[in-house]
């Protein structure tokens, strides 16, 4: 068989769980890793355990900031004008409805906007590569959820499963506009991994900490099988300009939550949102 080339991989939310396995193994298969995370601490750990020099890059930043998002990119763009692959995992579920320094939801912003923000920012630097591909691990398949066209900002009823499942439904929307709009050359993968042993679950409360610890032991899948389709996706990205996969099974793409009107007024709402914010 023959050797893949080497890739610029870009993986938000990469200093833990699928994130960091994906990390991990893209560098044992000889890519270059620019790996993004809040906390410095495990930026550190992924480093050393690594021990891949300089094929692996830490970037430190908190992506639920569109500031932040903006310098992250320039930084990715300026240091790296061909990226092959940018796999979006960074999320963090919030128990109480939290508003970031620009005054948006923090699981929108960090869940949702975070990867309309990387996605469309480095599009410049994944066209100028050969067989470019985006892979945003999320819900994809999910039907439970909508989006709160009203009230996108959750401040009338928040609640954790409300906000995940309306940011999971937005990431969706985003892989259809990308698609539909033609935003770059890279083709669009929505990948939902199934119920997976990872996941950060300090922020819950010990009764949800406890009732997940417990079903993952039985029920979820492990991070090395989880993530295996991811590296299909990179090593061979869809001719199609979207696909969706939930597991191993492809989605219809006539289903509603892949709805290209949604998909099209979500992308306008969030320019306008962008653009209200970048004026203020
Ligand atoms: N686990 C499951 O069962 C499951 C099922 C379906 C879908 N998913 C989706 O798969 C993705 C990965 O899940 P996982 O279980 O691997 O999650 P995880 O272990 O909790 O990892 C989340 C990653 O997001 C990063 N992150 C969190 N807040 C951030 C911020 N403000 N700025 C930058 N990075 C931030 C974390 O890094 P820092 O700590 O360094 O910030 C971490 O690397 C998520 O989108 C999740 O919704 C998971």
């Amino acid at each position: 068989m023959a050797a893949q080339p080497r890739r610029t991989v870009v993986i938000s939310g990469a200093t833990s769980g699928m994130g960091r396995a994906t990390a991990l193994a893209r560098l044992d298969r000889g890519d270059t890793v620019i790996a993004i995370g809040s906390s410095a601490a495990r930026g550190r750990s992924l480093v050393e355990q690594a021990a891949a020099g300089d094929r692996l890059c830490f970037v430190h930043a908190d992506l639920s900031s569109v500031a932040e998002n903006e310098r992250v990119v320039a930084e990715i763009g300026r240091d790296n004008p061909v990226v092959d692959a940018l796999v979006l995992f960074a999320n963090r579920p919030s128990p109480r409805r939290v508003e970031t320094a620009e005054g948006l939801e923090h699981t929108f912003a960090l869940y949702y906007l975070s990867r309309y923000l990387l996605a469309r920012g480095l599009t410049p630097a994944l066209d100028a590569a050969a067989d470019p591909v985006v892979v945003s691990v999320a819900g994809v398949g999910t039907t439970a959820g909508s989006i709160h066209w009203d009230d996108l900002q959750l401040t009338r009823r928040y609640g954790t499963v409300r906000a995940q499942l309306q940011a999971g439904r937005a990431n969706d929307l985003l892989g259809v506009a990308f698609a539909e709009q033609h935003a770059g050359r890279a083709r669009f993968v929505l990948y939902h991994p199934g119920f997976t042993r990872s996941g950060d679950l300090s922020p819950l409360n010990p009764l949800a900490r406890a009732v997940i610890r417990s079903l993952a032991r039985v029920a979820a899948r492990p991070v090395a099988e989880a993530i295996e389709p991811i590296h299909g996706f990179l090593d061979h990205p869809p001719r199609e300009a979207l696909t969706a996969v939930d597991r191993g099974t492809l989605v219809d793409p006539s289903l509603p939550t892949l709805n290209r009107k949604d998909a099209l007024r979500l992308a306008r709402v969030t320019e306008d949102l962008l653009r209200t914010l970048r004026a203020g």
